[in-house]
């Protein structure tokens, strides 16, 4: 088996979740339900199943506190201890993942959203990771409304490009929120600009690995969601619950 012991997780569980409201006008989108956990359990248990031990939760906007009390130090997921640190306001993934620099400390780096819930095992994508001399790594899911993703263009098993939500996307291929990176990817969020919606873009993060030919990724064969959207938050429940019955 891979040595985990050098790598570390980081939940991106911020934002104020305002495509959800009302239901995020009280509290954080990362503690919504979805069938019987709250939200930032999945991911949690996502990267603990993998075998990383080391984790961050990046959170923020409403009840932040309230991660504390629900997550604690992560006995419950097999964990001695877990960290956390707190975004002020919306300034995007790749902002939020800046705030995780002095944890991760020169290590690389699984990132997880909050709100990506996925239905098979991360393991073997993160073994490939390890065995990466250098780059990044991203895992893509085929999905029927690609616009609302980052989307690789693919040719010959290899990224030609993502693009960022695009009016017309080059293929089906969504950029899922689970993220592999090296060292450099704090030196790289430090160069990034605000896009149109005033965020530091996560797609702008993987475009860099992406030009210097260090970009490398899998294909998802299972089910993969975000939660952003009342249908997806729906969807969500519907695929989690599945899959609880099932592992009984
Ligand atoms: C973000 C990323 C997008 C990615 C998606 C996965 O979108 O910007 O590239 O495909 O997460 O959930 P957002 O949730 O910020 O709209």
């Amino acid at each position: 088996m891979a040595d985990m012991s050098g790598l570390k997780g980081v939940i991106l569980a911020g934002g104020l979740g305002k495509r959800l409201e009302p239901l995020t006008r009280i509290t954080n989108k990362h503690l919504l339900p979805i069938y019987n956990k709250p939200m930032v359990y999945y991911p949690l248990e996502t990267l603990v199943e993998a075998g990383i031990k080391d984790i961050m939760i990046v959170t923020g906007g409403n009840n932040a506190g309230d991660f504390l009390r629900l997550i604690g130090n992560g006995q419950e997921f097999g964990l001695r201890h877990i960290n956390y640190t707190y975004q002020r306001g919306e300034g995007g993934i790749a902002e939020a993942l800046r705030l995780a620099e002095h944890f991760v400390d020169g290590s690389k780096v699984v990132v997880i959203l909050g709100d990506n819930l996925i239905g098979c095992s991360i393991k073997k994508y993160v073994e490939k990771f390890l065995k990466q001399e250098k780059g990044a790594r991203v895992l893509l899911k085929e999905v029927k409304d690609p616009e609302r993703f980052g989307v690789a263009e693919i040719k010959d098993g290899k990224i030609l490009s993502i693009e960022e939500k695009p009016k017309k996307p080059k293929s089906k291929y969504a950029v899922t929120g689970i993220y592999m990176y090296d060292y450099r990817v704090f030196d790289i969020a430090k160069t990034l600009k605000p896009s149109e919606r005033g965020e530091l873009e996560i797609t702008d993060v993987n475009n860099f690995y992406l030009k210097r030919g260090e970009l490398y990724y899998d294909t998802l064969s299972g089910w993969w969601t975000d939660c952003g959207l009342p249908e997806t938050l729906y969807r969500a429940a519907t695929l989690a619950r599945r899959k609880a019955l099932n592992d009984k």
